[in-house]
């Protein structure tokens, strides 16, 4: 061919033992997935025979020149000992009548599921059953036809493997190696229920922080509307629904952002509690916490999400002030009643010192959680050692939620201990919303003192208290062979 057919197609990593040229890969079907693995095999100089139930029907211009295309039992017949059966697995079944060409190769099985849960053995062990004298593979199915076609870039470089044949698995990784993707060993044929449903599940790891953030928003705005609306209504019949659109929405989703910080740094100090209370970092956490653990991500990233809302949401505000009930009233309306109140110096010093600090505040808290929301991707995370990824995430973590408590507390000090604020015993929203953040500092501070912080250092470097009895670091690894081997015994 005389242009590639691929732009940037990547170097594997590794020279892979599979040579280009050397091997004939079969490809069973002749549909959107075999064209696009077709495409990406030739260019990366694998010979390829294409099996089709009908060669005829396949449109000339459809599959690259290079590709040979055949009956199905033709290009098995070709293939050295790879077969991808691009095929849905409902038409495993008509390939029955080739079952004795098959016996011996590789099927690689890249079907996925057609609903979650549904309880009953994979498509790739069905296979498997199907064709006892064949080795199965499962993989690939979690690469989009698409990606395969635009290069490794674009998509998820990792091709998931799953077979009880050692060799079969290694003969599929050295061709995805091949193609520029990374192969992953998933274990044996029984972790292809888990693969097959991998591409079903929609944000997965999102679910538990998207449910627990739109929750916190809808608390916030159903307490705003009903304290700073409903009952100001009720009472004295004053109209502030306008608020709905704008004040409130600016005044929930900061709140939401701090309780959502407060949970990012919560669970971290949970366990490191819990390892001071157990004296030792050998026992799993409980699975809620482990859970939480490993959703702290998503939730810090919705919490920034509301943040940088709420900051952009407030550059509206300078056409508002709030009057001294807290109801906005329009900026030029103040100009207006000031000039004919005859009023020649409306600087208010305090206020104005209070002001510039709050905002201050918040202004360097968000710049700092973008800092966090950076190095939470991949491809920047990836350049980072461990310990300058935990100085981001948890120094400048804590530094944000610092900044984030000082920019509510000065901005609300006053206002919070006023009688008009609890005019329906219910506190403004705010103070609500600083508890948890005030409390996972006040804990993160007694984690710091001296007596505490060693303490778990040591533990954390393997030190544990078995009984009363203190074991030292020096003995810990010896005590854990020990162990080992009583587990083992037993
Ligand atoms: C905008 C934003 C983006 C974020 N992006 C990421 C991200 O990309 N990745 C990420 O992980 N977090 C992310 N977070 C969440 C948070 O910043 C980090 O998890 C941070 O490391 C938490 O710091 P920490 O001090 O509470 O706990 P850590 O530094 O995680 O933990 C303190 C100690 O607890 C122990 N420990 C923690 N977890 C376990 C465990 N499962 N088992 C045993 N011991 C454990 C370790 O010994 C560790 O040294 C993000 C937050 C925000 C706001
Ligand atoms: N498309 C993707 O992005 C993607 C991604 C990951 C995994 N997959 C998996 O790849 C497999 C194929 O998907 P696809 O998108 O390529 O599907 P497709 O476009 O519909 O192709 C399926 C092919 O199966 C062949 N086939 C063989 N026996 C058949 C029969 N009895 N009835 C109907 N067709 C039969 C047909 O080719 P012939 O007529 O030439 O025989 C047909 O072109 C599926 O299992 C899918 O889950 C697809
Ligand atoms: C550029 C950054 C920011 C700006 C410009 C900003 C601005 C403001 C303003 C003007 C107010 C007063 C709103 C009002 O009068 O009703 C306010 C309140 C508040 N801000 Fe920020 N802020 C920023 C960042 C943050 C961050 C990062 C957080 C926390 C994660 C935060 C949390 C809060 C909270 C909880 C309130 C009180 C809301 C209420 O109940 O009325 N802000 N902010």
């Amino acid at each position: 061919m005389s242009s590639p057919l691929l732009l940037g197609a990547e170097v594997p990593d590794d020279p892979p033992a599979m040579a280009r040229g050397q091997q004939t890969v079969a490809i069973l079907g002749s549909g959107d997935f075999s064209r696009s693995l077709a495409v990406r095999l030739v260019a990366c100089g694998v010979s390829v025979v294409v099996g089709s139930r009908c060669v005829k029907r396949i449109a000339p211009g459809l599959f690259p020149d290079a590709v040979e295309l055949s009956s199905q039992e033709g290009a098995v017949v070709k293939a050295q000992r790879l077969v991808v059966l691009a095929l849905f697995p409902e038409h495993y079944p008509s390939l029955l009548g080739i079952r004795a060409a098959l016996a011996g190769k590789v099927l690689v099985d890249v079907s996925n599921a057609m609903e979650l849960g549904s309880g009953v053995s994979s498509n790739a062990e069905q296979l498997a059953e199907l064709f006892p004298e064949s080795v199965v593979v499962k993989g690939f199915n979690v690469i989009s036809a698409w990606t395969l076609q635009t290069g490794t870039q674009d998509g998820s470089r990792q091709v998931l493997l799953c077979s009880d044949s050692v060799e079969g698995k290694s003969e599929v990784a050295q061709l995805a190696r091949l193609m520029g993707f990374h192969p992953v060993d998933s274990g044996d044929l029984r972790q292809s229920r888990v693969l097959e449903t991998m591409p079903l599940r929609l944000f997965p790891s999102w679910r538990g922080p998207l449910l627990a953030t739109f929750l916190l928003f809808l608390f916030f705005y159903a307490y705003g509307f009903l304290r700073d609306l409903l009952l100001p209504y009720l009472a004295h019949g004053r109209d502030g629904f306008h608020r709905l659109a704008l004040a409130l929405p600016n005044e929930s989703l900061p709140n939401v952002a701090l309780v959502a910080l407060a949970l990012v740094y919560l669970p971290g100090l949970l366990a490191a509690w819990l390892q001071l209370w157990r004296g030792t970092k050998y026992q799993r956490f409980p699975r809620w916490l482990d859970g939480w653990l490993l959703r702290r991500k998503q939730l810090g990233l919705l919490g920034f999400l509301c943040a940088a809302l709420h900051a952009v949401y407030s550059l509206c505000l300078p056409l508002f002030l709030y009057g001294p009930n807290n109801w906005s009233i329009s900026l030029y309306a103040v100009c207006i009643s000031q000039v004919k109140a005859g009023v020649e110096e409306p600087w208010d010093e305090s206020g104005v010192w209070r002001s510039d600090l709050y905002l201050s505040c918040g202004v360097l808290a968000l710049g700092i959680l973008s800092l966090l929301a950076i190095t939470s991707l991949p491809t920047v995370g990836n350049v980072l050692t461990w310990r300058e990824f935990t100085f981001v995430q948890s120094g400048l973590g804590y530094t944000a939620l610092t900044l984030s408590v000082t920019h509510t507390l000065v901005f609300g000090w006053d206002f919070a201990f006023s009688p008009q604020a609890y005019e329906f015993y219910m506190p403004p929203s705010y103070v609500l919303a600083v508890a948890a953040p005030c409390a996972v500092l006040v804990c993160r501070c007694i984690l710091l003192l001296p007596c505490t912080s060693t303490r778990l250092a040591r533990i954390r470097r393997g030190w544990e208290r078995l009984g009363k009895v203190s074991i030292p670091l020096a003995l810990t690894v010896s005590f854990k062979q020990d162990k080992t081997s009583l587990d083992a015994g037993l």
